[in-house]
């Protein structure tokens, strides 16, 4: 592990030229980042509606501070490109981000990796240093370089690094450029030097202290450390991180259950344990699982590369079940609130995976509305930003309609279901969410409300890991109390 004492012998840190294959989002928030930081920047994908999208001026995902960003920086430092060739001429380093889906026995699929390294190997002009970040299984970085050899390229006019991404979507372009950690897996100093030129804005507190920087979030990690490792390190890094924390999640869902059945409260418990600094409070948030385009697909990656590496990782396997359960038990609970579910109207809030986000991979909530549409429910669903890569979820014909606002999905409701935890629906005007529904059922898979609150409004509610609420029908009859 390095500290940063090292970036003073570093000469030259004036701005470079980057090219980054793949604008999804992590290619696209890296590239926007870069260019922020004051390098140029070329983002290149083979979609070409995307790169023309982007060119216009259109952002694609909902990611915070990213509009900004790509409108500062667009045609002067930030350029978009469906060509390898053009994204590349000039560019001393290649970031990798291409998506790396899961194959049918949960291995990463890195065959985009390859084909887009044979065409890097096929227009180099000159020396680049090809960095992955998409999140690959320990081993990728020697195979690409293989791939780059093979393809044409000569040993001396590439090296290969990993530089794994941790940002989070919602918060991912804060997470880039406030990052507790930037993770270089180098195998040489050439690569090590150049990795951390490009990243010195972060690295000195330059950025930081600029007077246009977005705004550092709370506890921001400034100047960001660097952690200097092999390739090979880096890259089980990335997988090992996200393993823990879908771990931690799980294992908080295991302790709501308990606490379900004791009466206790898992908040509470959550408390106790956070409080403890070996454990840390976050990711500690039970509800009913994790989604997402990692997590699930990187704990699969992980069992596998633990399976071909002779040891059957099987506390992975229990994350994901406990995960796929807690989809299960929240359905339960919906059924037991409504005794049955078969005709029943659901008012649903929020269809991303989380919050801040309008990413539906493998999300939750969605995972959640098809076991309900299966048992016969007609659903009426309310997302801020998904809604439309959400109404590709579902056939044509199935019983759900989408809404304007949270207020129009709990019209007419049995119930209301809080699927994904946007901060905005903790704002809802409770007296007014409630008005319009048929019962003022409330069951909050994320844990957005607190009981006292519910129990105030009125409403029955039903959340995770926490007493319920059933306001008493009759006023109390106190003599018969005192009797
Ligand atoms: C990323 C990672 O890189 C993945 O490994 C990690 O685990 C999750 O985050 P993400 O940015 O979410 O993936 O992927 P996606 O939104 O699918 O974007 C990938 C982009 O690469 C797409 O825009 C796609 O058009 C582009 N692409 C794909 C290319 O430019 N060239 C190709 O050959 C294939
Ligand atoms: C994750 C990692 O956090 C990030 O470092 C990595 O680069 C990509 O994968 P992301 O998938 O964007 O990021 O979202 P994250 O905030 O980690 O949430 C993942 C899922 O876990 C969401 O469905 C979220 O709702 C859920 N979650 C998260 C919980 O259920 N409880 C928690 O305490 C935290």
């Amino acid at each position: 592990m390095f500290n940063n004492n090292h970036l003073s012998s570093l000469g030259d840190t004036s701005k470079m030229r980057i090219a980054v294959v793949g604008s999804g989002y992590v290619g696209l928030v890296a590239a926007a980042c870069f260019a922020e930081i004051g390098h140029q920047v070329f983002c290149i994908d083979n979609d070409g509606a995307k790169v023309a999208a982007l060119q216009r001026g259109e952002t694609i995902i909902h990611e915070e501070f990213l509009p900004e960003l790509i409108a500062r920086h667009k045609g002067e430092r930030l350029q978009f490109t469906t060509s390898l060739s053009e994204g590349l001429n000039g560019a001393s380093i290649v970031f990798i981000a291409v998506g790396t889906p899961p194959c049918a026995n949960g291995e990463a699929d890195v065959s985009v990796l390859d084909s887009v390294c044979s065409e890097i190997a096929r227009s180099v002009d000159g020396f680049k240093l090809v960095v992955v970040k998409s999140t690959v299984p320990v081993g990728t970085n020697k195979r690409i370089a293989r791939v780059l050899q093979r393809y044409g390229a000569h040993p001396s006019c590439f090296r290969v690094a990993s530089n794994p991404e941790f940002l989070r979507e919602g918060t991912a372009v804060a997470d880039f450029l406030y990052p507790d950690r930037i993770v270089l897996g180098c195998n040489c100093r050439r690569s090590s030097e150049l990795l951390t030129r490009a990243y010195k804005p972060l690295l000195d507190g330059g950025y930081a202290a600029s007077s246009s920087a977005i705004p550092a979030p709370d506890n921001a990690q400034i100047p960001a450390r660097v952690v200097l490792t092999s390739s090979a390190s880096a890259e089980l890094i990335k997988h090992a991180c996200n393993a823990f924390l879908a771990m931690k999640i799980s294992f908080v869902n295991a302790i709501a259950n308990i606490c379900e059945a004791n009466g206790a409260d898992v908040e509470e418990v959550v408390e106790g344990m956070g409080s403890d600094q070996r454990i840390g409070s976050r990711f500690l948030k039970p509800g009913i699982g994790f989604g997402g385009s990692c997590f699930p697909k990187d704990l699969k990656a992980l069992r596998a590369v633990a399976h071909e590496s002779g040891y059957d990782f099987r506390l992975l396997a229990e994350v994901m079940q406990i995960n796929e359960d807690q989809r299960a038990n929240f359905v339960r609970k919906v059924r037991q609130a409504l005794w049955t579910l078969k005709g029943k109207q659901l008012g649903v809030l929020g269809l991303a995976f989380k919050g801040g986000t309008d990413d539906v991979r493998e999300s939750p909530a969605i995972a959640v509305i098809h076991r309900l549409l299966k048992e016969g429910c007609r659903v009426s669903a309310y997302d801020p930003a998904a809604t439309a890569r959400a109404r590709a979820e579902f056939p044509e014909g199935a019983e759900i309609t989408f809404t304007k606002s949270a207020y129009a999905a709990a019209t007419d409701a049995d119930a209301l279901l809080v699927l994904t935890e946007w901060e905005e629906f903790a704002a809802l005007d409770l007296q007014r969410l409630r008005a319009p529904m048929k019962q003022p059922i409330l069951l909050d898979g994320r844990n957005l409300f607190s009981p006292q609150q519910m129990e105030k409004a009125g409403f029955t509610y039903y959340s995770v890991g926490r007493p319920e609420v059933i306001p008493e029908l009759e006023p109390r009859d106190s003599s018969r109390e005192a009797a």
